[in-house]
């Protein structure tokens, strides 16, 4: 059974510095805290982006020394609050692939996983370049035998929400070279800030809440509020004829959160 960790939007601040009010590092702490506890024996961890709130090399080097107590291995793309050259500088150049991205496959227990780098300097919505298009559809060909989860920052779906317009910029060409897979399980991304479930096209999707604040759904096409939790993860569980996305609330909480001007 393959078991592992999704972990998204961690927004951490260098140490002493807070992000809207929330201790993001501290957070970070609790949920490397209920992976000790509960998923020892997952096959890895995944972090899907908004590693740093502000790009800065500090926030970086706090994220490497607070991820290094993960009992398990650490995979790694980026989102749009990330700054690819400061997290090279901390993490090293070994993370770029061939696309010039932080992109990665991995192959375990009879699926395939792919990690995909929404992120586009200077841009807050998502962009995936011809380059990693044709690079996605080159793993997904390789892997055709095999069931796929793709795993991003940016949603390619509309959430209905009023951060609709911050999603993946084009998502067509995505769905397309994804529809070049009889099997894609899972298309699972953070940047939401908030846990849905979708189809869309005939593929599914999931977003997790993730790290950093939670957006309220309660009043989606006006001007969201920002809920102090929960602080969550996902754990998939899958095997040859299933797929189970659970959440995980390591932080609960709906206080919400209110910013001095
Ligand atoms: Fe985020």
């Amino acid at each position: 059974m393959l078991k592992f960790v999704v972990m998204s939007d961690l927004h951490v601040m260098p140490q002493g510095e807070l992000s809207m009010t929330l201790d993001t590092g501290a957070r970070l702490e609790q949920a490397v805290d209920a992976v000790i506890a509960r998923y020892g024996d997952a096959d890895f961890c995944v972090l899907a982006g908004d590693l740093a709130d502000l790009g800065q090399p500090a926030a970086y080097r706090r994220l490497k020394a607070i991820i290094a107590r993960l009992p398990i291995p650490v995979h790694i793309t980026l989102g749009n609050h990330d700054h690819r050259p400061s997290f090279l500088s901390v993490f090293g150049d070994h993370f770029v692939a061939e696309t010039g991205k932080i992109d990665k496959i991995i192959d375990i227990k009879g699926y395939r996983i792919i990690l995909l780098d929404s992120s586009e300097p200077g841009r807050v919505d998502g962009v995936l370049t011809q380059a990693q298009i044709a690079w996605l559809k080159a793993r997904l060909a390789e892997a055709a035998d095999r069931p796929v989860i793709v795993i991003l920052h940016h949603n390619a779906n509309a959430l209905h929400i009023e951060s609709d317009n911050i999603a993946i910029l084009d998502p067509e060409a995505f769905i397309q070279a994804l529809k070049t897979h009889p099997d894609i399980r899972q298309v699972i991304a953070g940047h939401v800030h908030l846990t849905s479930t979708a189809t869309w096209r005939g593929l599914s999707f999931t977003t997790l809440s993730g790290n950093h604040y939670s957006c309220s759904v309660d009043q989606p096409h006006i001007p969201m509020r920002r809920l102090a939790g929960p602080g969550q993860m996902a754990f998939i569980i899958a095997d040859a004829d299933s797929t189970t996305v659970l959440f995980d609330d390591y932080i609960d909480g709906n206080d919400e959160i209110f910013l001095e001007d």
